[in-house]
């Protein structure tokens, strides 16, 4: 359960005293599949029927923290047969996901500007397939780890919202939050497939099939060792 203590309060972009071309673009241009945060919770239950107009059955994954959405891209095109939908606090990189995202025509996604700590506004129990946690922000410095995101309370919650036989996947730069993270997933009912402190380290189907965000880019070329880990709901 969410800490009702814990919840963030994040401003409303209606109320923002400036506009800005992308706080506009989430109302306007792309008001079907890019929710602020008054309309991202009333798709709650109904991210499949209302937004995406397509059956139950049909899997929906979610991406969280979606920077400027390189990954969240690859995935809606790699998979056109899935619905994804992404939550990102900050304006630009948002609309950056949603139109590399739809840049060739296929609505298979969708963008909230969400605060993950409030996940559970957003979705039923049961109502989500894979989720993806790439390079959350780390918290090391200064050293806050209750605002982690990978953290047994969120991923308690996430699992109840995702689908039998669906996984979890997390990656990072730092050793430090995956190793704490690793005590939070033991709290969890998750099954632990893989997990690594070096995803590059041999090679594996993980290093085989990963795809490098903007961010792991960037570490990657500095000689970070990638954190990586695959659990699941059986
Ligand atoms: C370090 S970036 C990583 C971006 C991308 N996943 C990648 O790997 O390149 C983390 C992103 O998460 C977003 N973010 C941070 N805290 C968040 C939260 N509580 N809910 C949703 N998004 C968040 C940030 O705005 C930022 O764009």
């Amino acid at each position: 359960m969410i800490d009702e203590k814990r919840r963030p309060k994040i401003n409303i972009t209606r109320t923002l005293p400036k506009q800005n071309a992308y706080t506009l673009a989430l109302d306007n241009e792309f008001k079907d599949f890019a929710f602020n945060e008054e309309r991202a919770p009333l798709n709650k239950g109904k991210w499949r029927s209302e937004v995406f107009h397509a059956a139950e059955s049909v899997p929906l994954d979610l991406e969280i923290g979606t920077g400027s959405g390189m990954h969240f891209a690859h995935h809606a095109n790699k998979y056109p047969d899935r619905f994804l939908v992404g939550l990102e606090l900050k304006y630009k990189p948002l609309i950056q996901t949603i139109r590399r995202a739809q840049a060739q025509g296929k609505k298979n996604s969708a963008i909230c500007r969400y605060h993950a700590f409030n996940i559970d506004l957003l979705f039923e129990k049961n109502e989500l397939n894979n989720v993806y946690i790439h390079f959350p922000d780390p918290w090391v410095t200064p050293r806050k780890p209750k605002n982690r995101v990978v953290n047994r309370a969120i991923l308690s919650e996430l699992y109840e919202m995702q689908r039998s036989g669906s996984f979890l996947e997390f990656k990072t730069d730092s050793r430090e939050y995956f190793l704490w993270s690793m005590d939070e997933f033991k709290e969890t009912k998750y099954q632990v497939e893989y997990q690594t402190l070096n995803l590059y380290a041999e090679d594996t189907i993980y290093k085989r099939e990963n795809y490098q965000t903007t961010f792991e880019k960037i570490f990657v070329k500095q000689g970070i060792e990638i954190n990586f880990i695959k659990a699941w709901k059986k």
